[in-house]
């Protein structure tokens, strides 16, 4: 069982071959020095396949155990979808690999519970896809406002969206949305303020996939208000075909200051001494593949950060303990909506 990564690339496989994946992380992972890709493994073998032809002498699987049991493996990069994520998972650790894994990293707060349990019980790490704070610009943002003398304490956060439909058997469309679209902003909240302690939501349905939460999040370190909707642009539907743009605006407000990012574009500060300052960060120093999608989106620094992880036998910056607790959150605010009653989150 190979360990001790220091002399030579991590060798790696790629499990679950489909959207993100092929558009997403497999270009990262190809300009990634640190990764030698050993296998891809899909339950589709035309969808193994295409995605083994970006890397030389991968070989193609269509179960992940034949795979497990024939390779010698350091990670896997699991990426299939939320009802077997916590399972794959499992299998790896058990098989003694690390594992980066996609959000959500299971469908249940028990399934991430037990993950994070054999995680520690096998020494092998598990970090969950939660690239937003990789994103440059929120980065930036988190440093720039622990460096105040005042912290912002206030998080005001819209995020718009289109048509959301379930992939998760059992599972309403609504609480669908928050498990998969929601559950990387809950992760953003508590990189900005601290674990969430208690929230509030009500829910604004209006069939057929759109719908609209407003939450309250009550935090350690402030307060999130945080509206988010799937009655938008940006088109997920079950021919998975992709369009409009995510509509995602944040503010963060202290004392005499503001931080405000569109889009993940622009981050204007308004600074206490009056002067405004906006970083707009240019990529045309990177190459196409490092640059924009792959590292404004905060994809490759998640994936660097995975290697290196692995390379100085430490824990990921985002481990599956933060997957649990965002996944406490999702709960907490589907269940708040469901009630109408303020709901405390389990730290
Ligand atoms: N971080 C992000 O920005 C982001 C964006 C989109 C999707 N995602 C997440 O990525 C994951 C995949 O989403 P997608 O849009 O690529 O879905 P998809 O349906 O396009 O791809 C999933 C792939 O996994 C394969 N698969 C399913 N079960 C498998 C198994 N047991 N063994 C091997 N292969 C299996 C399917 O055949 C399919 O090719 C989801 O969890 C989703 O939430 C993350």
């Amino acid at each position: 069982m190979p360990t001790d990564t220091r002399q030579r690339r991590i060798r790696t496989a790629l499990i679950g071959c489909g959207r993100q994946a092929t558009w997403i992380l497999h270009p990262a992972i190809g300009v990634l020095p640190r990764y030698e890709v050993i296998a891809c493994c899909d339950m589709n073998p035309e969808s193994a396949t295409r995605a083994a032809q970006r890397f030389a002498g991968a070989r193609v699987y269509e179960s992940h155990g034949e795979m497990l049991a024939r390779e010698e493996l350091d990670a896997a990069v699991v990426a299939t979808t939320p009802e077997n994520h916590a399972a794959i998972v499992a299998e790896c650790l058990r098989a003694g690999l690390h594992a980066f894994v996609e959000k959500p990293p299971a469908k249940t707060v028990e399934e991430a519970r037990a993950l994070v349990a054999l995680s520690q019980e096998t020494g092998r790490q598990v970090m969950v896809g939660f690239m937003m704070r990789f994103r440059p610009l929120n980065a930036w943002a988190a440093r720039l406002a622990t460096e105040m003398a005042q912290p912002p304490a206030l998080f005001n956060l819209h995020v718009g969206v289109g048509l959301w439909r379930s992939k998760v058997t059992g599972y309403s469309g609504t609480l669908y949305f928050l498990l998969s679209v929601g559950i990387h902003y809950f992760d953003l909240v508590r990189f900005f303020l601290g674990e969430v302690r208690q929230v509030d939501a009500r829910l604004v349905e209006y069939g057929e996939g759109r719908a609209a939460y407003a939450m309250l999040l009550d935090c350690v370190r402030g307060v999130c208000v945080f509206d988010l909707n799937s009655c938008e642009q940006l088109t997920f539907t079950d021919d998975r075909r992709l369009g409009g743009h995510v509509n995602e605006r944040w503010n963060l407000v202290g004392p005499g200051t503001a931080l405000h990012l569109e889009n993940c574009d622009t981050l204007t500060w308004l600074r206490t001494d009056g002067r405004v300052e906006r970083y707009q960060p240019s990529y045309l120093g990177l190459s196409f593949l490092e640059g924009q999608a792959y590292y404004a989106g905060g994809y490759y620094q998640e994936l660097a950060e995975f290697a290196a992880s692995i390379d100085e036998g430490r824990a990921p910056a985002v481990t599956i303990e933060d997957g649990r607790r965002a996944l406490e959150i999702v709960f907490a605010v589907a269940q708040s909506a469901q009630t109408g009653e303020r709901i405390r989150v389990e730290n």
